[in-house]
């Protein structure tokens, strides 16, 4: 079958108000671009003219200005899932004009396959090659695109000339079945593949195929600071005692690193101690730094869901790309994200949070508890299913005017029974094996800010005699007087 080439405009035209899309991009890394803005533009258009129109968008993660943003400034998004992190659809979301679902990433393609997600009108896919018989290789991630063109009714493939056929390899695309005929997925090493290196589709699905030639829309990280410094030091004491005393094996474990600035400085921190051995990484995303470890040596192979690179990095990568297909794999988020797989492994789970709670739960996701800040990502497929989970985040967010201790968080994503060992700039909490209130102690004396140590313990003292000494009338006072006077630091118990 001829492959027919469209424009974007002409691909937006086939959508139609209510459809569900299944974009491909985890990150702004192989995002679709061209249709979805072109899709943006249209909707403005009928918008002044008074036609309603808002589609459903589903993609691997968050994306970046071409995807969310065009879409969240043009008012035509429905529903969204399962992350984001783009401050045009964020401040949408939290003022209640897009409705936002907050979904574990590994979820989300099964939730498309059972039929959890409704029907699935397009897939639109951002690709480095295709065949007249319906072979699609994808670019710079997975996502969750395979199950998505399986399950559209029709394809869109925006044919992206930014990324070398070449990159054919770099893929293990593995689609399970649904139960009762799902099988074992067979990795027992982060180097192991046993799916397919392409996309294979009806090619009488596919409807047109848009030329491109863009960049990923990643943008730096922050680079590391004395404070994250501080964290990535703590980190890296934990697991040097935990190497010592024979806790971890001496060949070290696979390491997940989360995202953000501290998860980045952390991992940066990690790789300068040359008594870490070198280690192997299945994790959710690689960042530029891991491509400096690959090359160094420090990290031996990394599996992942999405290469998320500054085009500047990423075109190092593309001119080394045969190094570098022997030391990466990308694979669907439901394969980089496995619970069962990160379990096997014994995975390493280092990712922060925006709370921690005395008792040991985690927020990672909300402000306050009213506004979405990204989502919950991959963390919760990793913390609650790895060797050891560690969340690190600064004691204070906003010059201090905000604990990141609090004596109950304000929405929980990791409860007590999936943390392990909290992590700030003063010091290390290891909450493994212990009671409530321990744990409580543990936190408050280690890790806690010392302008709020004496406001915890004040906390804690005023209930006694019970397994989880709360006082539910206070538990939120810290919040309420952040929203009262902006500053946690006045609150009295
Ligand atoms: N209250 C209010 N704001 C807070 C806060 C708190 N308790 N803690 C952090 N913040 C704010 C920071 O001030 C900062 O605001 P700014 O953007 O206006 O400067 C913002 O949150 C980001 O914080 P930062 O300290 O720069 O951390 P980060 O970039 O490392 O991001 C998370 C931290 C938690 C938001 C991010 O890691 C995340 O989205 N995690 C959830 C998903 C996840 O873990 N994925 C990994 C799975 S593989």
């Amino acid at each position: 079958m001829a492959l027919k080439f469209i424009t974007a405009q002409e691909a937006a035209e086939f959508i139609n108000n209510g459809d569900t899309i299944a974009f491909s991009g985890f990150t702004p890394a192989g995002a679709a671009k061209a249709v979805p803005t072109a899709i943006a533009e249209r909707a403005k258009g009928l918008h002044e003219n008074g036609v309603d129109f808002k589609i459903n968008v589903i993609t691997g993660a968050s994306t970046g200005p071409s995807l969310d943003g065009a879409l969240a400034k043009a008012d035509a998004i429905g529903w969204r899932t399962p992350y984001q992190s783009n401050s045009d659809l964020r401040k949408k979301v939290n003022a209640g004009n897009i409705k936002f679902f907050d979904q574990h990433l590994s979820y989300t393609s099964q939730f498309m396959r059972y039929g959890f997600l409704g029907k699935i009108n397009y897939a639109v896919i951002e690709a480095c090659d295709i065949t007249e018989d319906g072979v699609i290789i994808p670019t710079t991630s997975c996502g969750t695109i395979a199950t998505g063109c399986h399950l559209a009714d029709q394809i869109i493939v925006e044919l992206n000339a930014k990324h070398p056929k070449t990159l054919r390899g770099i893929h293990d695309i593995i689609v399970p079945s649904v139960p009762p005929h799902r099988r074992t997925i067979p990795i027992n090493k982060p180097n192991d593949r046993c799916g397919d290196d392409h996309i294979k589709v009806d090619p009488a699905k596919i409807i047109g195929i848009v030329n491109t030639d863009l960049h990923d829309e990643v943008s730096p990280f922050t680079p590391a600071d004395p404070l994250t410094s501080k964290i990535g030091a703590n980190v890296i004491k934990f697991l040097l005692n935990e190497l010592r005393v024979g806790r971890i094996p001496k060949e070290f474990l696979p390491v997940q690193s989360g995202v953000g600035n501290i998860a980045n400085a952390v991992l940066g921190t990690l790789v300068t101690n040359k008594e870490i051995p070198n280690f192997t990484m299945y994790t959710e995303v690689v960042q530029n730094s891991v491509i400096d470890l690959i090359r160094e040596g420090r990290v031996t192979f990394a599996s992942a869901c999405a290469l998320t690179l500054t085009p500047d990095c990423l075109e190092e990568v593309y001119s080394d790309l045969h190094f570098f297909k022997t030391k990466l794999i990308l694979r669907p988020q439901e394969i980089s994200n496995n619970s069962g797989i990160a379990r096997r492994l014994g995975v390493i789970a280092m990712n922060t949070a925006i709370e921690m709670d005395i008792f040991g739960n985690v927020n990672s996701t909300h402000i306050t508890g009213t506004d979405m800040m990204n989502g919950i990502g991959g963390s919760g497929d990793f913390s609650r299913n790895s060797y050891i989970s560690i969340f690190s985040a600064p004691s204070v967010a906003k010059n201090g005017n905000i604990s990141a201790i609090v004596p109950m968080c304000s929405h929980t994503d990791h409860t007590e029974h999936d943390t392990m060992i909290f992590i700030t700039e003063n010091g290390i909490a290891d909450l493994r094996c212990l009671s409530p209130i321990d744990k409580a102690k543990k936190i408050i004396e280690n890790c806690a800010h010392e302008d709020y140590k004496e406001i915890l313990w004040d906390y804690l003292k005023l209930s006694e005699g019970k397994h989880t000494p709360h006082t539910l009338s206070k538990a939120f006072n810290m919040h309420v007087e952040f929203l009262d006077s902006g500053d946690m630091r006045n609150t009295k118990f």
